[in-house]
């Protein structure tokens, strides 16, 4: 059999997996030591209990053979598309509509899967520091074009300094498709309206296609900070969204998030015109089942007044988590961003010590794992990062331990 020898191209082990196979190690030498996990965002807070009793509403649904629901729609329910729709988007005055909207089992598997749609020999513009997802995915797929010695024949790096606040700048090349994270994972910066509208002007004087991550919309707090990136005018021309109930709800288990691809963004295959949203309809229906029946209606409730409140007290509790390890580490005199309107808080490594050696430095001697800025791409050597999604007495408990640094 012949293989996909793109795997050659990308690092051998996933960023999340190194670390778990780090702090594993660390354990079994230490198997006393209480480690606090702040590495990878995953939430500690149990789900909403509208989503709770949904579920239960909902299996109890399967069990009667008049209310048994077996393959759903592969976009997902209408129940759960249409309160997308109105309360995500058209409360916001974003022109929106249900049947744009193609739920799924998480944002990670969509950003990477629309992949499938690019033909190759586009110019991908990349932050860096990044999710790792969007870089490998298009890797494996083979659109990062041959190896350079400076990267990738097709990928575009936006280098992301502190002196920029860590936010991609436009570059002066046309570039074919763009990936946008805001508020961003890792740095914690979001895109102020006037920066995500230069972001929509530039693609549409450029015919690029914009994949805007918005996983992390519920934790904006300032105002000035679209929630979507369909606040701008016109970007329903050139914008496909991202989002997911994994942070905003407590989802990472059991799954839901969803795609907004307008039927406005149009393509040419084949001299032929084709709309973006015909052809990731294509791709769903061939590839994907949908997500369960259990889990949208878990979703949809979140869409009440209670639910809604849920969500809200839970993100207070994640930001002020994030604030906690912010203040911890810049009453230290650490350089410190983000954890304002981001779960992640972003630092510079002190006294010149690399990403992996802070790592290693913070859990060997206050047992906290974070995660190296390294691994979100050479930009982010030097620094790290921290989450808000511990429980609020682990988080303390590491904010103790950060006050007792000495380096
Ligand atoms: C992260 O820690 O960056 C996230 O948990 C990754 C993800 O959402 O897949």
């Amino acid at each position: 059999m012949l293989v996909n020898d793109n795997f050659s191209k990308v690092k051998e082990t996933y960023l999340f997996s190194e670390i778990a196979k780090r702090v594993n190690t660390f354990k079994s030498n230490n198997p006393t030591a209480d480690v606090i996990r702040l590495g990878i965002g995953d939430v500690t807070q149990p789900l909403p209990d509208v989503c709770i009793r949904a579920m239960h509403e909902a299996v109890d649904e399967m069990t009667h053979v008049d209310t048994f629901r077996g393959y759903g729609p592969e976009q997902g329910y209408d129940f759960l598309r249409q309160a997308i729709a109105d309360c995500d988007y058209k409360a916001r005055g974003c022109d929106i509509d249900a049947d744009e909207i193609f739920v799924s089992d998480g944002a990670k598997s969509d950003t990477a899967n629309f992949t499938d749609l690019f033909g190759k020999g586009n110019i991908i513009g990349i932050s860096n520091p990044v999710y790792p997802v969007y870089l490998d995915s298009n890797i494996l797929a083979g659109n990062g074009g041959e190896l350079t010695s400076n990267g990738y024949e097709y990928i575009r790096f936006l280098d992301c300094v502190a002196k920029n606040d860590f936010k991609p700048q436009i570059p002066k090349e046309k570039l074919d498709i763009v990936y946008l994270c805001s508020p961003n994972n890792p740095t914690g910066t979001a895109l102020t309206y006037d920066e995500l509208k230069a972001w929509v002007d530039y693609a549409l004087e450029n015919k690029c296609l914009i994949l805007f991550d918005a996983a992390y919309e519920s934790f904006i707090r300032e105002d000035g900070i679209p929630h979507s990136i369909y606040e701008i005018p016109n970007a329903r021309k050139v914008a496909v969204e991202f989002r997911s109930f994994s942070k905003t709800a407590g989802f990472t288990g059991i799954r839901c998030a969803y795609t907004v691809v307008p039927k406005s963004i149009e393509v040419t295959v084949s001299e032929k015109p084709l709309s973006l949203h015909g052809m990731w309809l294509r791709r769903q229906t061939t590839k994907f089942n949908g997500a369960s029946y259990i889990v949208q209606r878990a979703a949809a409730a979140l869409y009440s007044e209670a639910g809604r409140l849920q969500i809200k007290k839970t993100i207070d509790l994640y930001l002020e988590n994030a604030k906690i390890i912010r203040e911890a580490f810049k009453s230290k005199g650490f350089k410190v961003w983000g954890g304002v309107n981001s779960p992640y808080v972003w630092l510079k490594a002190p006294n010149g010590l690399s990403s992996w050696e802070f790592f290693d430095y913070l859990l060997n001697n206050c047992h906290i794992v974070g995660t190296p800025g390294s691994g979100f791409g050479t930009m982010g050597e030097g620094y790290f990062r921290l989450t808000g999604f511990g429980s609020p007495a682990k988080t303390k408990e590491a904010a103790a331990r950060i006050s007792g640094i000495n380096i």
